[in-house]
């Protein structure tokens, strides 16, 4: 970590440490001199050694622990942000799992179980315990921003379009149920937070080469898949909510 953080915009990503959450890191950290990006790992050391790798710091980065399956967890995270920072401009709702990570486990339920354990359970209690930190920072007169990283395979529209490009990949049922999931509790704290002007949106990375599906040879390359995430995560008041996208555009809910 570089400066000081006062008067800085605070952002919270969960899962930072690698993948797609680290490029959103490394992009907001490099474009961003007003930002200061907590970089949410499970492991402290994992988060400290993926911030020795930043080449670009304009704002400021610092680790902060956070396994979103632990309730006492995701509190800690949130009583340090608060005695730390005092608020919360931007939560971004990155950490993740997959069907490799899930592979190994005995059963279907087991395997549905865990995957909803992280990508929706992890998601909504996340969510709901910054939302204090949240009203904080408005209350400062930021515009408070929550983006959901979640995936067009939760899109109910492509699941039935016979022409989507990743029709036959119905068969990832419960993934594809988690990200539904994640989707919908995006689209309720949008509206819940729409009259606030609140800025809380999904959105699709894209298929990217990350350890979530063992860095597939016909995955696009991780970097593209931050920048939608970011431009969500720097709107000003007049930007959009409660909306489903992807870097080429709209994404069909
Ligand atoms: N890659 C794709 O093609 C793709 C496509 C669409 C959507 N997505 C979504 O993009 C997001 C990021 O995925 P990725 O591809 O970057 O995967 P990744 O490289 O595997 O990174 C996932 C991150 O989430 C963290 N994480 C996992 N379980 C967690 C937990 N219980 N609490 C907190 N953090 C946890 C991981 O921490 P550790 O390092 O400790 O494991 C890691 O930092 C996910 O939500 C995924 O569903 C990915």
């Amino acid at each position: 970590m570089a400066g000081n953080s006062a008067n800085k915009q605070i952002v919270l990503i969960t899962g930072g440490n690698q993948g797609i959450g680290f490029e959103i890191v490394k992009k907001l950290v490099a474009e961003q001199p007003t930002y200061h990006v907590l970089l949410g790992c499970r492991a402290l050391s994992k988060g400290e050694e993926a911030i020795s790798k930043l080449e670009k710091l304009a704002g400021l980065v610092s680790p902060i622990e956070v396994d979103v399956t632990s309730n006492d967890s995701i509190a800690a995270c949130v009583a340090q942000i608060d005695r730390q920072h005092g608020k919360l401009d931007v939560l971004i709702n990155n950490a993740g799992i997959g069907r490799h990570a899930v592979e190994d486990l005995p059963s279907l339920r087991a395997k549905m179980a865990a995957l909803f354990d992280v990508n929706v359970f992890g998601v909504m209690e996340m969510t709901d315990a910054a939302i204090p930190l949240l009203k904080k920072a408005a209350d400062q007169g930021s515009v408070p921003r929550i983006v959901f990283i979640t995936s067009e395979m939760g899109s109910l529209g492509n699941t039935l379009n016979s022409s989507w490009k990743y029709y036959k990949s119905n068969t990832s049922v419960p993934y594809k149920s988690s990200k539904a999931a994640a989707n919908m509790i995006g689209a309720c704290y949008s509206t819940l937070f729409q009259n606030e002007g609140w800025k809380i949106n999904c959105c699709c990375p894209g298929f990217r080469k990350t350890a979530f599906n063992h860095h597939m040879s016909n995955a696009m390359d991780v970097e593209e898949g931050a920048v939608r995430a970011v431009e969500l995560a720097t709107l000003d008041k007049d930007g959009p909510t409660g909306t489903f996208s992807n870097i080429d555009g709209t994404e069909p809910w």
